[in-house]
């Protein structure tokens, strides 16, 4: 029986090249989707799970990273760094984390996921049923991309890393549960082709040992933001549930449609915001046009130009860009800065301190 409290430990390592240049300056897991990091979607979901007791792996940006979370008190729950040398796998990533884990069951959640309804129900259904590990699937319709997990009932049986021939739709998601049975399994497999230690060799070694492996197909959506494209998705889909609320500045010949957050200190000034959008505090609007799904953050200056369907990190400009900007991530302090007059579609993947000058 787990009967020791679950702890909780969410990984925020990585090396994050899918999300380059944005990860050559600072962490994927604090890209914020609707002005919020990421990773505090994770810490949140586990304080809603009734998890306290929190470890977060983090490698190379253990200081933005630490910054970003403290001490955990915002919350109240216990944050404990674990830094991890080098980004040598998810199970490696568990592998660092015995000390802080000692003999508690825990929920493993990958620090750039985000789950709709949080992590509740499996953490109970864990509990409940007392498996020696819970795996999440989802069902998808390019399994070859995915871990992918061949199950008997609820029980799994094999589990296969991106494979040619896909057993099934089922999709591994980034939130795992154990018991600590799991640190005989990371320290009994060996380090994969691409040099990790792997989480699905791990759990294919419980199954092979016969330990019981359960698993819990989710109905809600699920994002891993590593890429670009699913980033967006996942700022669409947490989009849709914003509410309007206008704590900043709108002035009478500006319109603001559908739901939109304007934060306190933002001002919009002759200007169109359609939502679903967020204008982070003290951005600055001006005649200009923000669309659908798109997240502007704190102390940014929109003139003169479109966007729509992007995230604009804090304290960036995009000014007199003629020609609508979509599905596009700027990074922080980036200037976009134009005076064109071709008609044009412009997607940026910019990352930090950038200047970008359209003549
Ligand atoms: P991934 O997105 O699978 O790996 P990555 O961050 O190295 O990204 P990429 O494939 O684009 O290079 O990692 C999932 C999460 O786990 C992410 O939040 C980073 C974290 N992680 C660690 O903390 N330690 C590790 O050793 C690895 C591989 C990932």
């Amino acid at each position: 029986m787990n009967q020791k409290p679950m702890k909780g430990l969410i990984l925020s390592g990585g090396h994050g090249t899918r999300l380059r240049p944005i990860t050559h300056t600072s962490a994927k897991q604090l890209v914020p989707i609707v002005n919020k990091p990421i990773l505090f979607y994770g810490i949140e979901a586990l304080k809603e799970a009734g998890i306290e007791d929190i470890g977060i792996v983090v490698g190379d940006t253990q200081a933005e990273i630490q910054e970003a979370v403290g001490d955990g008190s915002r919350w109240e729950v216990n944050i404990t760094y674990i830094p991890q040398e080098k980004p040598l796998g998810l199970a490696h990533a568990v592998l660092i984390a015995k000390d802080f884990i000692q003999e508690s069951p825990f929920i493993m959640y990958l620090g750039d996921n985000v789950i709709k309804g949080g992590v509740q129900t499996f953490v109970n259904e864990f509990k409940r049923t007392t498996p020696t590990s819970q795996i999440l699937l989802v069902r998808v319709s390019n399994p070859e991309q995915f871990g992918v997990a061949e199950l008997v009932e609820q029980r799994v049986i094999k589990l296969e890393e991106k494979p040619q021939f896909p057993k099934s739709n089922l999709a591994l998601v980034g939130v795992y549960l154990f018991d600590s049975h799991i640190f005989k399994a990371v320290q009994s497999i060996d380090y994969s082709k691409r040099g990790e230690l792997e989480i699905t060799d791990a759990i294919q070694w419980l199954i092979d040992q016969g330990y019981h492996v359960q698993s819990h197909i989710i109905q809600g959506w699920w994002k891993d933001t590593g890429k670009l494209e699913d980033l967006l998705e996942a700022n669409r889909m947490m989009s849709d549930a914003l509410e309007t609320k206008i704590s900043g500045h709108v002035d009478a010949a500006s319109k603001v449609e559908f739901k939109v957050v304007i934060e306190a200190g933002a001002t919009v000034v002759n200007s169109l915001i359609r939502g679903p959008a967020i204008i982070g505090k003290d951005t600055r609007i001006t005649n200009a046009y923000v669309g659908p799904f798109t997240s502007i953050n704190e102390a940014c200056e929109i003139e003169s130009s479109e966007i729509e369907h992007s995230i604009v990190l804090r304290n960036s400009r995009i000014i007199g860009i003629r020609h609508r900007i979509s599905d596009s991530l700027i990074g922080k302090n980036v200037h976009i800065l134009g005076n064109e007059r071709k008609i044009h579609n412009h997607q940026f993947m910019v990352g930090d301190n950038s200047k970008i000058e359209l003549m």
